[in-house]
């Protein structure tokens, strides 16, 4: 099984010439099979912290360790840590002019599993996954998310973690601006690739909404750049009727 560990994760931006900590001790152990949600109020340091998992260079880790079966992911290039398994799916995800989706796809699987895919399977299962997500075929022949709805770039991003198979997956606020509809397509993918048990899954999210169709094992509450408390489900219900308030009281985006 694998395990994404993340202990004591200090981190900081340069932001008009002075250093501002934002992640201050992030301590969070994820298992694959299992399903973390992460719910904390704006500004609280949740994106931030995905991407630094992900290596974005404008975030300097400024302490402790982030490792994946062990290994370090923070000695690892983008490419490496996608290789290793891990997964982000961002919550504005960029546009790529002249890349087609279908191209985007088959360079990223190639980069993850190491080969190419074989095209005849490859074309196939591009095919049935955009299927399940009820995303028009023709999509496949466009530019990764230029034009793309809001609610088609979140689509686009559940295609790569179907097709991926990553080991840990780390989805900021994959819900925010879905319709109904599509907000129970995109938990549909997000369950299917769940259920095969060899999936970690991060979910950042504002809304209790999503946690209806993808049941998280454990809730976190994020505020001022670090875990604040830890529970069940539950969690989440209380945080939607009482808020954050307990939560940032006296220490508010230092
Ligand atoms: N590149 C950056 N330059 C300057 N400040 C930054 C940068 N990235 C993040 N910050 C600051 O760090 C804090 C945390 O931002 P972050 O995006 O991680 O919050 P968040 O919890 O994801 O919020 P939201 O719920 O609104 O998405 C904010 O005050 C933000 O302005
Ligand atoms: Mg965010």
């Amino acid at each position: 099984m694998a395990t994404l560990e993340i202990r004591d994760l200090h981190v900081s931006v340069e932001a008009d010439n002075a250093t501002k900590e934002i992640l201050k001790g992030v301590d969070l152990t994820v298992k694959q099979g299992e399903t973390h949600a992460i719910m904390g109020p704006n500004g609280s340091g949740k994106s931030t912290l995905a991407y630094s998992l992900a290596g974005h260079p404008k975030y300097t880790i400024t302490s402790g360790s982030v490792t994946l079966d062990g290994e370090d992911v923070l000695e690892m290039t983008v490419d490496e840590r996608a290789r290793a398994g891990l997964f982000l799916a961002m919550q504005y995800p960029v546009e790529i002019p002249g890349v087609s989706v279908s191209n985007f796809l088959r360079t990223s699987a190639t980069a993850v599993r190491g080969e190419a895919p074989k095209l005849r399977t490859w074309v196939k299962e591009v095919k049935e996954t955009m299927a399940g997500l009820q995303m028009d075929p023709a999509f496949a022949e466009r530019n990764v998310n230029e034009g793309f709805s809001g609610g088609e770039k979140k689509r686009h991003e559940i295609l790569q973690l179907e097709l991926l198979k990553p080991k840990v997956a780390i989805l900021d606020e994959t819900d925010s601006g879905l319709d109904v509809d599509a907000l129970r397509i995109v938990s549909e993918g997000v369950n299917r690739v769940r259920e095969t048990g060899e999936v970690g899954t991060l979910l950042i999210t504002h809304y209790t909404r999503i946690l209806r169709y993808i049941k998280p094992d454990f809730v976190h509450v994020f505020a001022n750049g670090r875990i604040a408390e830890s529970g069940g489900a539950e969690l989440a219900d209380k945080l939607e009727n009482e808020g954050y308030e307990a939560y940032v009281k006296g220490g508010a985006s230092a």
